[in-house]
């Protein structure tokens, strides 16, 4: 347990994500109807150590539930990983009468929160990314969006892979995490999925899989690879040479990471900038706020990033084989 808190302030860092501008929201209300004062810091850890820091009120999350990016905006600071510059943090927190620190990110970014708190700044920490690569959470800010933005990104490219039956590998984020593409495999009827986490590199098998399927009369065939598989324009030239099988390769992009949050995100991410606040109320430090077995918890940021957690127990990938027969 810290101290009890006065004033919060709330940064968002790492890559930005759907829903990240809801929960500052709801960071700078909920802790306004408690009778704190927040000030919100700019460019994440690389704006605290610039002092980039301005006074919140109600009026200043105004119009921002609805608006992908973040009002705060967002850096990666490597300084931020020496204990110097750490120490330079809480020192500028304490500076501007700052006692507790939302921080809004992905695991990067909570161990930058947890290295605040050891300093002696409360920190509580949110899962915001797009990747769901947070072990301690079944839910984070910003995947909902993203996915069902791939998802219809992918229809399209399906709907003129079949005009022209082809074969289209569409390549979507996720650098270390397959989920975004297991769960447009199964949403968009893929006839392969390939994730960094379980591709064993087998090209042969694609080829013999885009043969098969024509062959059973299916007039596309739709390859989602995963960032962290990548090289999807080489992966065609190969498989359309191999197969004769007309191929092109489409990288969706960073579209996936902007545009208007969804519903899930805005309520999901209101409920965790609330929660986050909760714990600051109550004098707790280094937690980050998650979401598990359909209920919001917190858990000690060391031991949540101790956590591991399999992209699929195996079914979900089973079950997309049969249902792309
Ligand atoms: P994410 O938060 O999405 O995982 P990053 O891994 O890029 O994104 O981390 C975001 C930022 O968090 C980094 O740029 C850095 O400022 C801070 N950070 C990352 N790792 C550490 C660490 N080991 N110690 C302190 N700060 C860190
Ligand atoms: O972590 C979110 C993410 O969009 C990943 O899916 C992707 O690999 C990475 O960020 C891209 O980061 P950058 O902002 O450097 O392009």
């Amino acid at each position: 347990m810290g101290n009890k808190v006065n004033t919060i302030g709330v940064l968002t860092s790492g890559g930005d994500a759907p829903g990240m501008n809801a929960a500052v929201r709801a960071v700078v209300r909920t802790a306004l109807a408690k009778g704190m004062k927040v000030k919100g810091i700019k460019r994440g850890f690389a704006g605290l150590l610039d002092e980039e820091i301005v006074d919140m009120n109600a009026r200043s999350v105004s119009d921002t539930i609805a608006r992908g990016g973040t009002i705060l905006y967002t850096a990666r600071c490597l300084e931020f990983k020496e204990e110097e510059y750490q120490k330079k943090g809480a020192e500028i927190c304490r500076k501007h009468g700052i006692d507790g620190v939302v921080v809004i990110g992905g695991d990067g970014s909570f161990q930058g929160a947890s290295k605040l708190a050891k300093f002696g700044i409360n920190t509580i920490g949110i899962p915001g990314t797009i990747d769901l690569d947070i072990a301690c959470t079944d839910y984070t800010i910003g995947f909902d969006t993203a996915v069902n933005t791939a998802m219809e990104a992918i229809d399209k490219v399906r709907d003129t892979s079949t005009s022209h039956e082809r074969c289209s590998i569409i390549e979507v984020m996720g650098r270390r995490a397959g989920y975004i593409a297991l769960w447009c495999g199964i949403a968009n009827g893929a006839e392969e999925i390939l994730t960094y986490e379980k591709y064993d590199g087998n090209e042969q098998r694609l080829i013999d899989s885009v043969l098969e399927k024509k062959k059973i009369g299916k007039k596309h065939h739709i390859i989602i690879n995963a960032e962290g598989v990548g090289h999807s324009y080489e992966m065609a030239e190969r498989i359309e040479a191999a197969t004769g099988v007309e191929t092109r390769a489409t990288i969706i992009g960073h579209i996936q990471r902007g545009g208007s949050p969804t519903c899930k995100d805005r309520v999901y991410a209101s409920a965790m900038g609330a929660y986050a606040v909760d714990l600051l109320a109550k004098g707790e430090s280094n937690r980050v706020v998650a979401y598990k077995h359909g209920e919001f918890v917190d858990f000690d940021i060391q031991e949540a990033l101790a956590m591991q957690k399999e992209l699929d127990d195996g079914y979900i990938y089973k079950i997309s084989q049969n249902l792309s027969r």
